[in-house]
């Protein structure tokens, strides 16, 4: 980011946006903590605590009754729509809320599996998250749909294209990809495989929830027909966004009772939303479009993730240059020269990734290890047992806290 830019847009610098974050002053021994778990739920600004607070004080109702606090519902679950389809570069009436991604991906499975049977094909990839597997892993016990799964190459944490080619054959239903991996970091060419599965007829679902805060949704540039994600992700509440073509939307035959509205985006929510957390994903949306200029909210989001872009591309590589330097260090998925994410994973040799994160979190370096659900991601690499480390850079995270994970993890190796 250029220093003019910077100097008239206060909100860009990792200062300006630190300040919005209450969380970040957290303490732990003696020493401010720093947040490197955002690929499992980012800190949230006092802007979108704000907004729900007040729906929850001032505005708390059930929606479509006639009185003053039902119709303001009414209308902040609208306005949250439409920031909503700011967002992914959609339209109001075709964002779908739901508790999160997972629940989200089940439902609209089992809707679009009910007019699947024997012969038909659903390709996933083993890069992907399991809420982007299992749902449509189902779909082989409860409609006999043949389910096929593109080949990762975990050397280089890519996927193999000429394996999906392979797969895009014959009866396939639908393509369901991730935009970016959430345990290596690995941003896929969305539109490149939509326009594949397109081109045999397929349908195409987008899991954008690791790459949401990274890169922002373009369901007009990805041709895909759904995308989903989750604001928790992107510096909101605990809710999942799906969004869908308003034709799919509308006749995909999902699970719902008969009283409860029968038009898109309505008829694929179940039961009474969290209003408070729509309330909450729209601030966190407009704190995003905040931090960047432009005319319209879109523009600003662009603009936005240009320059947090910019800046996190500098982290990712500090983070990898220092930690892939380190002795008994091993890191995953692509170079910081490659189009990935601000998420490095990594083990450390002679420690479970348990005990990487215990001792981390002793300096107040918060980090997160497992499995994280991309389960067959953990097994191509041979870790199944022991699980990897992962470490995000956020908005907030500074060239200092990198230091700091990495000063952590070399009083580790050896
Ligand atoms: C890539 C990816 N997909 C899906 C999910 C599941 O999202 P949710 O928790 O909203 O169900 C996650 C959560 O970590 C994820 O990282």
């Amino acid at each position: 980011m250029t220093a003019t830019l910077t100097a008239r847009r206060p909100a860009l610098t990792t200062e300006g946006i630190r300040i919005h974050f209450p969380s970040l002053e957290r303490r732990h021994n003696g020493q401010q903590v720093a947040y490197f778990d955002g690929p499992g739920g980012t800190q949230v600004p006092r802007v979108v605590v704000d907004a729900m607070s007040d729906y929850l004080l001032n505005h708390n109702s059930n929606s479509g009754w006639a009185y003053p606090s039902s119709v303001e519902t009414d209308a902040a679950v609208a306005a949250s729509r439409q920031a909503m389809a700011d967002f992914v570069n959609g339209r109001a009436d075709e964002i779908v809320f739901g508790q999160n991604m997972t629940s989200l991906t089940f439902h609209l499975a089992r809707g679009l599996g009910r007019d699947w049977g024997k012969g038909d094909v659903v390709v996933i990839t083993e890069l992907d998250h399991h809420a982007n597997q299992a749902p449509w892993r189902d779909l082989e016990t409860e409609r006999g749909v043949e389910v096929r799964a593109v080949r990762l190459d975990a050397a280089t944490g890519q996927l193999d294209w000429d394996d999906l080619a392979r797969k895009l054959t014959g009866r396939v239903k639908l393509l369901a990809i991730g935009a970016a991996s959430n345990a290596l970091g690995t941003v896929n060419d969305v539109h490149a495989a939509c326009a594949m599965a397109k081109a045999t007829g397929a349908i195409t679902f987008v899991d954008a929830v690791h790459s949401a805060p990274h890169i922002l949704p373009d369901v007009d540039a990805y041709g895909c027909d759904f995308l989903a994600c989750s604001a928790y992700k992107f510096y909101g509440p605990h809710i999942g966004i799906l969004w869908g073509r308003p034709e799919l939307l509308n006749s995909v035959r999902v699970p719902k009772l008969i009283p409860a509205p029968n038009e898109a985006p309505d008829r694929l929510e179940t039961g009474t939303q969290s209003f408070e957390s729509i309330v909450g994903a729209h601030a966190a949306v407009d704190y995003l479009a905040g931090i960047g200029d432009g005319a319209t909210r879109r523009e600003r989001l662009v603009h936005a993730f240009e320059a947090m872009h910019e800046r996190q591309q500098a982290l990712v590589e500090q983070m990898w240059t220092g930690l892939s330097a380190l002795r008994g260090v091993t890191t995953f998925g692509p170079l910081p020269t490659e189009a990935r994410t601000s998420t490095v994973s990594f083990t450390v040799a002679g420690h479970t990734s348990k005990d990487v994160a215990l001792a981390l979190a002793e300096q107040a370096v918060f980090v997160s290890n497992g499995d994280f659900y991309a389960t067959t991601v953990i097994e191509k690499l041979g870790h199944a047992a022991d699980g990897i480390v992962r470490a995000g850079a956020a908005c907030y995270t500074t060239p200092g806290e990198v230091e700091r994970l990495i000063a952590g993890v070399a009083a580790l190796s050896s």
